[in-house]
């Protein structure tokens, strides 16, 4: 948990400055697991753990940062273009504020104190909530006193690709800007707009378990993945020309196609096809209140991404078993972008200690894991505390 009033406190120390207090949310999806990018349906919620960002304005075109979690304190001056890719966390910060000053924001120069208590390389998105915590305290301090919040987003994705590094789609950024509380949102990856939709669980909850786990695969299995899609798409296009990605085929047609693919690009294909529509489908059940069938779909997205797209590894689909016979357990998948992270479930809130010691126990005997765990709702995004 981080501290408003200490952190205030610490700004005031460091210098000699009254802040402003800046905050924007990490996320988890429910489903809709390696959508995005074939222009298709996520449903995130942000979650309760946020980056907060104290900050004041300076009569200088510097930005002095100082990072609670890296202890460190590091600067660039905004008026001279910054040395690209440090390898660093600064370069989400240098990288958000240069990507501002190209969308024609106005920024000066500031004092920034950052903490945050969303897990880093857990796949929570802590490097959006990052950005756009920054982002919208540069841009506020630098007179636009209710920034728009796609802008914000749009800097940020800019921030991962030419600073960073990372080709990531929109979703990330897109949810710990836009987040509206007690609500997922069901993003159109290709409209690039949404609709929220409440997140009624009545005596359930969120569970989040990250499993510590990380495996060396994941970036190149994930663009792998990217071009398995792609040329999926394009054998189906030979001979249907309305098809440009794979949100344009739903499983009729996949099936007629599927002998013209070589087998593996079928299953990869098959994945997210049926992802789409299990998206869609999480989204009736959450509006009429079906948490049974909502976990359900939770549990095949999980077989999906396990058989099919073949991006879990073991202690995902160990953690995920480990509760999939639990009471009180509507479902449980592995989220993000796989080879490691977090599970998410959907189970009833008396059932969240025996779940938890359920998961513990088989990570921790068959891998020597020690997970950590943490239940949320669904919160705002990013805003002025
Ligand atoms: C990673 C990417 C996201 C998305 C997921 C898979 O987390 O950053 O854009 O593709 O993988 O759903």
């Amino acid at each position: 948990m981080v501290e408003l009033h200490a952190l205030r406190q610490r700004f005031e120390q460091l210098y000699q400055q009254s802040p402003r207090i800046f905050s924007a949310p990490g996320r988890v999806k429910l489903i809709g697991e390696h959508t995005d990018y074939n222009d298709g349906f996520v449903l995130p919620i942000a979650i309760e753990r946020r980056t907060f960002v104290a900050a004041a304005p300076r009569p200088d075109s510097t930005v002095v940062v100082h990072s609670l979690a890296m202890q460190q304190t590091v600067q660039f001056d905004l008026s001279r273009p910054g040395a690209v890719r440090r390898g660093s966390w600064l370069d989400y910060v240098e990288g958000t504020a240069r990507a501002l000053i190209e969308r024609g924001f106005t920024l000066t120069g500031a004092n920034l104190l950052i903490d945050s208590d969303v897990p880093r390389g857990a796949g929570l998105s802590a490097s959006a909530a990052l950005e756009l915590s920054v982002g919208y305290a540069l841009a506020v301090l630098g007179g636009s006193p209710r920034p728009d919040p796609l802008q914000l987003a749009l800097a940020g994705q800019a921030a991962e690709h030419s600073y960073v590094g990372t080709l990531c789609g929109i979703m990330d950024q897109y949810i710990s800007a836009l987040a509206v509380a007690n609500h997922a949102l069901l993003i159109d990856c290709r409209a690039l707009d949404y609709e929220p939709i409440a997140v009624q669980l009545r005596t359930a909850c969120v569970l989040i378990c990250d499993t510590q786990v990380k495996h060396e695969l994941s970036s190149s299995a994930y663009n792998e993945r990217r071009r398995q899609c792609e040329m999926g798409v394009r054998e189906i296009a030979r001979f249907r020309p309305t098809v440009h990605a794979l949100r344009d085929v739903n499983l009729d047609v996949l099936e007629e196609e599927a002998p013209r693919l070589p087998p593996l690009i079928a299953r990869r294909c098959r994945h997210v096809v049926t992802e789409n529509a299990r998206t869609l489908a999480a989204v009736a059940a959450l509006k009429e209140g079906r948490l049974a069938r909502l976990g359900d779909l939770m549990s095949e997205s999980h077989a999906s991404l396990r058989d099919d797209y073949e991006v879990s590894c073991a202690e995902l689909d160990e953690a995920v078993a480990a509760v999939a016979a639990e009471p009180g357990v509507y479902g449980s998948r592995m989220t993000g972008g796989g080879f490691g992270g977090c599970t998410v479930s959907v189970l009833e809130a008396a059932a969240v200690d025996r779940a938890v010691r359920a998961i513990r126990e088989r990570l921790r005997g068959r891998f020597g894991l020690e997970p950590e765990f943490f239940v949320t709702h669904a919160a705002a995004g990013a805003t002025e505390e």
